[in-house]
């Protein structure tokens, strides 16, 4: 493949037409309205385009698409292709290269085969068999305490616990099992090295598990993965593999992120914890709640690359093959055309849209699993501590590095009090 043009550089015949700002400077409401960094290249400005040329850390040129429904089209567009994005010589955002054989590398068919076969693993029964257990273990982790640290006492070890039920991993290895996930993804130490030993130590726990759940396939999801098979068989041993590394990456450190970023969003917002928590119903609430939190503070800024298969035009923007382009998540939650009041929190907002799980073929898989894990998380927290506060300033709080995929505190400390009046630190 042709390396591409730089966006904005027009080929000859290219109706590069001047680019209308958007009605509202929704790129600089969400970056101001957000804690914690975000990438450099994300575009700041008073009048941002639809889709704007940005240069990645790696040095490639990569078309950004800042609006609610132009994202919302590229998303399902099969004139973009995800396998392409995979291949060594397209532009990429980020210096690692995903594994071709993940579910998130693939186009249709071979997508499309792949997805059949763990959506049946994924149903809405599967997850709502784990959400008892996720309250269990989040009650028993608030239980007793005064003071926390919600990163690495609470929302680790309750996702460890969750995925390590999805994963069927036996109850005594969740904490080792934590420890490596921990130490691959570099969670708490912000430091992720591709090629680590704690990977390779995953990697070999993985196979254990896989090697397990073939010959005990077990009640869990890894056990129904193991022995899924339609028409042209079952799942290769290396599609296996790569999914449930996939299951760990995108499942596990997103959950931890996601949950520090929205409580971080709450404290920074005290009239709304208070909502939140004070509420008659606090399913309802925090259901509610959730998906706000989910457009407001989304854990994963931006959707993976797509590339171009041929020419087109995006909104106004010709786009080559060959070019990448990439779905601002966050800025998708904070269009004004979608939200007019897009820059204020507000949990009680009745129909939150996002991109925040993605849209179309790729959209998550574990879409439902993380919103029961958030949910029940802030619903336990809010009982626990309706006067929940910081014991640092919010501007002082240490976060994940502004290149890396998932964002997120790296650290919480709070104070759990059930006095609601509690005030506002920093
Ligand atoms: C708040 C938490 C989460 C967020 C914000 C999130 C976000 C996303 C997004 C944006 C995508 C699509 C990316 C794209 O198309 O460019 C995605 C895909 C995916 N997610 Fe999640 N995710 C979360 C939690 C989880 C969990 C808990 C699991 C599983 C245990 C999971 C498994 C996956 C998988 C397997 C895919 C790939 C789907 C495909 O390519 O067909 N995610 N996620």
């Amino acid at each position: 493949m042709n390396h591409p043009a730089r966006p904005g550089e027009a080929a000859p015949d290219s109706p590069c037409v001047p680019v209308p700002p958007t009605p509202a400077d929704h790129l600089d409401l969400a970056r101001t309205t957000q804690r914690g960094p975000l990438p450099d290249f994300l575009p700041t400005g008073d009048s941002v385009a639809d889709v704007v040329p940005v240069v990645a850390p790696t040095g490639d040129h990569i078309w950004l698409v800042t609006g609610f429904g132009l994202g919302r089209k590229v998303l399902t567009d099969d004139r973009f292709s995800r396998a392409a994005a995979v291949a060594p010589t397209a532009p990429a955002i980020h210096p690692f290269r995903p594994d071709p054989a993940a579910l998130t590398s693939l186009d249709p068919p071979q997508h499309t085969r792949l997805r059949r076969l763990v959506n049946r693993s994924f149903t809405p029964q599967a997850v709502a068999r784990l959400e008892d257990g996720i309250r269990h273990t989040a009650r028993r982790l608030l239980a007793g305490r005064t003071r926390i640290d919600l990163v690495a006492q609470y929302a680790m070890p309750l996702s460890a616990m969750t995925i390590c039920r999805v994963l069927g991993v036996p109850e005594a290895d969740h904490a080792r099992f934590a420890g490596l996930a921990d130490r691959a993804l570099g969670i708490t130490t912000g430091i992720f090295e591709e090629q680590s030993l704690a990977r390779d130590a995953l990697r070999d726990y993985i196979r254990d598990l896989i090697t397990e759940a073939r010959r005990r396939p077990g009640g869990h999801m890894l056990g129904s993965l193991a022995t899924a098979h339609d028409e042209s068989g079952a799942l290769s041993h290396q599609e296996l593999t790569a999914l449930v590394e996939l299951l760990l990456n995108a499942g596990y450190e997103t959950s931890v992120g996601q949950l520090g970023l929205a409580v971080v969003a709450l404290l920074d917002h005290p009239e709304q914890w208070r909502l939140l928590a004070t509420a008659a119903h606090p399913e309802r609430a925090s259901s509610a709640a959730v998906e706000e939190m989910l457009r407001y503070a989304p854990v994963v800024p931006m959707s993976f690359s797509r590339v171009a298969r041929q020419d087109l035009v995006l909104g106004t923007v010709r786009i080559r093959a060959g070019e990448a382009v990439v779905v601002s998540l966050l800025h998708a939650g904070f269009d004004p055309r979608t939200h007019p009041d897009a820059s204020r929190l507000d949990v009680t907002r009745p129909h939150a849209r996002h991109l925040t799980f993605g849209h179309g073929a790729h959209t998550c898989l574990g879409a439902q699993l993380a919103r029961t894990q958030l949910r029940v998380a802030l619903e336990e927290l809010a009982a626990a501590a309706p006067g929940l506060t910081p014991r640092v300033p919010l501007p002082s709080l240490r976060w994940r590095r502004p290149e890396a995929v998932v964002r997120g505190p790296v650290a919480l400390p709070v104070t759990l009090s059930g006095d609601a009046s509690g005030t506002r630190t920093g």
